[in-house]
This record gives C-alpha cells, structure tokens and sequence, in this order.
C-alpha cells in the first residue's frame, strides 16, 4: 500500500449506533489519509462494520466476507469491525484465513495502526473494553446531511437475558452534555436540520450532572435544530421529567421506538427486561397524556425458551392494546455468552416460525388500520432524499412516517406541508399543499 492515496471501502450491517460508528471510523481515517471509496475493487482497505444481535446477522456477514475478498490484491487489508468482531475477536482471525483485522467498538481508535501492520503481514484483534472511549476527539465525517445520528452513550447496563449487546459494546457510559452539543451545534452548522441521539438505552443517559430531560433540553435549544429524536429508550427510563421534556420541547418529534420485546409479564421476567406488562401499558400511556398524536413502535421477541402459547397470545393481545404503528418482530436466536443459554424450554423453530407468521400479520394490520386513518390528513414532512422508486422524493413525518411525493430533487433537505392522499398500509403517498408551497418560498 503506497503512502499517497487510499481508499477505504466500508459496508455498515446492524443498528443506527453502527452507522454513526462508521462515520466515526471514516473520521479517524480520514486523519490518517484515508478517502471513501464505493468501489470494493478500487480499495486499499475493506472494512464490514458488523452486528451480533442475531445468528442470521452473522451469518449474512460470512457470506459477504467471503464475497469481498475476491477483490483483495496483494497489500490490501480485509477487516471485520463492530459487535460480531468484539464477540468473537481471534476466532474469526482463525475462521477467516482472509480477514487481516479484527476490531471492536472500542478498538477504531487503533485501526491506522491495525492496517499498517496488516500490509505488512500481521493479523491482529483488538478487542479491549475502553469504559473511558467516546471518540471526543474525532471528527464524525456524517454521510447524510439531512439527518445526522449523535451517539450520547455507548455501552449497556441493563443485562436482558437474550441480549448479547453488553458483551460487545461493553459498559454503559454517557458523554458530556457540552459535547453533545457542541457536536450537535456542528451538525446544524453544516445545514443539518434534525439530529438522532443513540444511546442502547438512551433515555438512561446520565453524565454525571445531567440527566437525558437536561440534555433534550439542552440539544433542543441549540439554534437551527428543528426535530430532534431519539432511539433505543428504555421503558423504565421514561420517568416525568423525561416525558415532561419531550412534551415542553417543540424541536422533539411526536415518536417513540420503545421495545417492549414480549407482551407477557412471565415472559418478561425471564428476559430480565425488569417490566411488567402492566408496567409497560402504564409508560405507554404516560407518554400518550403527554403528548397526544405521539407514534409507537416497537422491537418484538417469539419464540424465547419457555414462550407457551398463552404467553405468545399476550404478546398478539399487547400490540392490539398499544396500537403500534410497526414493529420490528425477530425469531429468538440463541446467543453464546448470554444469561438465556442456561434457561430450558427451548422452542422449536417451526412453533417459533408460525408465531412470527402470525405476529407480523397482526402487526400489519394494527398499522394497516392505524395509516389508513390518517389518510387525508396534512403533516409536515422533511424531504430526504429521491425515492428509490420513480421520480418520487421520500418524505418523513414528525411521526416518523415515510410519505412518497412527487418533487424536485432540489427540495431535499426542505420542510413542506403535506396531505395524506394514500397508504400502502406502512407508508404513504402525499401531495404538498398550496400553502406549503409559499411557506418553503418564505424561507
Ligand atoms: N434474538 C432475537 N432478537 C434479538 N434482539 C436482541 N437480541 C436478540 C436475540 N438473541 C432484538 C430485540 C432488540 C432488537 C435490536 O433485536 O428485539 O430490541
């Protein structure tokens, strides 16, 4: 590998916390003299910034691996970085005769390092915990514009049983509110008009003085931030002052991701999610006094050891009693390392296969119903980017919904107020209304 222009090439698997993760990696090699390539083939380097929450996402990552390195030439580093790496750190160096580097959330500060030492031969895994590793220093280099992700806490402290995340991303910590703001400030400067705040669970942050109500206050009076949100948060981290900052501060959008992972309180217990059913109805409807409209979504769990069927009922009983508008539903996977491995009363795949069937079609419908009641109505949406399909520009709600219009390309980046005219079911079609039009032309 020469010393005069590289390229790294780096494909992102997993969560919007491995996203941001990439952009900071892309920063710290960016000070290193790296360029980002989209090209596999042109690349000096090639990274996959991998999750562990799943066997199927690690599954997916072997596959690709096995993909990319046919464009490895002599000199080029393959490397394999995030929670799958942290998770099984040397071992893939020996699964893998081709990967040259492995690094783990903690470990990107390294990877100038890592790769110089790769060129010249020596494979490493650098899977430390560094409880004090925020990246303070480096420049997130955000791929997107429009939207910036800001990690305010990296790590976990909750221990739910199925949950591999706090063997790879280590201990929870939180970042000092002036930094988050400062960086946030940065975000805005570059035009960058709403901001995601990721934590694993974020409404959890604690900086030592303030708490997550001080910081959405704080992130939401940062001039020019026009929608702020939020994800993953923790049912039990949503205590008054948290809700009563989301609902006083204009710039927090009216959604909330809030896993609830099973609707069966026996269930919940064995995942040590430390909430009951009733416990996660009440947050529920906590948030829905403070702030009316607000849309939910959720992460759901089948077919965890000792699921029976009554419990699995409760789960399909809790969707329909939130009204979620969409859930991400998952199949348990079994997780080396994690508290779950112990308990018994494993669920065959094929029950656990049918209950997902049946969950996602209950799913669907609840959000079916819920978007089919909105059509007609206006909202006011940010243009993001071209849709994939057509000439069509993809929109978002506040409410975090997606709204197809027709547009020019020119507009992304712009808010404009939009009417409901139909719905797939999950997402919408819109057309902007004529006051809208005038109000994006005053601005
Ligand atoms: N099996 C299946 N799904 C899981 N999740 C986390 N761990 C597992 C597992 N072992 C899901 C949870 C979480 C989401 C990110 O992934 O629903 O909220």
């Amino acid at each position: 590998m020469t010393d005069a222009v590289k390229l790294v090439y780096i494909e992102t698997y997993g969560c919007q916390m491995n996203v941001a993760d990439t952009d900071l990696i892309v920063g710290l090699l960016g000070r290193d003299g790296f360029t980002v390539t989209e090209s596999p083939e042109e690349a000096d380097v090639i990274l996959v910034n991998t999750c562990a929450v799943r066997d199927n996402a690690e599954q997916r990552v072997y596959g690709r691996v096995g993909e990319l390195k046919r464009h490895k030439r002599p000199g080029d580093v393959l490397g394999v970085v995030g929670c799958m790496a942290q998770r099984l750190g040397s071992a893939l160096l020996d699964r893998i005769p081709s990967v040259d580097l492995v690094a783990g959330p903690d470990g990107y500060r390294a990877l100038p390092e890592l790769i110089r030492r790769a060129a010249e031969g020596t494979r490493t895994a650098e899977v430390e915990f560094k409880p004090w590793e925020h990246y303070e220093d480096v420049p997130p280099t955000p791929a997107n514009r429009v939207s910036a992700f800001v990690t305010v806490q990296r790590g976990c402290n909750y221990r739910c049983t199925f949950c591999i995340v706090p063997m790879t991303r280590g201990p929870e910590r939180s970042r000092k509110l002036a930094d988050v703001v400062r960086e946030v400030e940065r975000h805005v400067n570059a035009g960058t008009t709403e901001v995601t705040l990721l934590g694993q669970t974020v409404n959890s942050y604690h900086d030592g003085t303030n708490d997550f109500a001080d910081l959405l206050r704080a992130v939401g009076a940062v001039d020019g931030l026009r929608r702020l949100r939020f994800t993953s948060p923790h049912p039990n981290d949503f205590n008054d002052r948290v809700i009563d900052a989301m609902a006083t501060v204009p710039e927090v959008c009216e959604h909330v991701h809030l896993p609830v992972q099973s609707g069966s309180s026996r269930v919940l217990k064995r995942m040590l999610r430390r909430y009951t059913r009733e416990g996660y109805l009440d947050c529920v409807e906590r948030l829905r006094a403070a702030i009316p409209n607000i849309a939910l979504t959720t992460d759901i769990i089948v077919g965890f050891p000792g699921e029976t069927e009554d419990d699995f009922l409760e789960t399909e009983s809790l969707v329909e009693a939130v009204q979620f508008d969409n859930a991400f539903t998952f199949k348990y996977s079994v997780r080396d390392g994690t508290p779950a491995v112990k308990i018994k009363d494993h669920i065959p795949d094929d029950v656990a296969g049918e209950r997902l069937e049946r969950l996602i079609a209950t799913v669907r419908g609840v959000a079916r119903g819920r978007n089919a009641g909105l059509v007609g109505s206006s909202h006011e949406v940010l243009v993001e980017k071209r849709a994939r399909r057509g000439d069509l520009l993809q929109t978002r709600t506040r409410t975090n919904k997606v709204v197809l219009i027709d547009g020019d390309p020119q507009l992304v980046g712009s808010y404009l107020q939009v009417r409901l005219t139909g719905t797939t079911g999950s997402t919408f079609t819109g057309v902007p209304t004529s006051s809208a039009r005038m109000l994006v032309v005053a601005e």
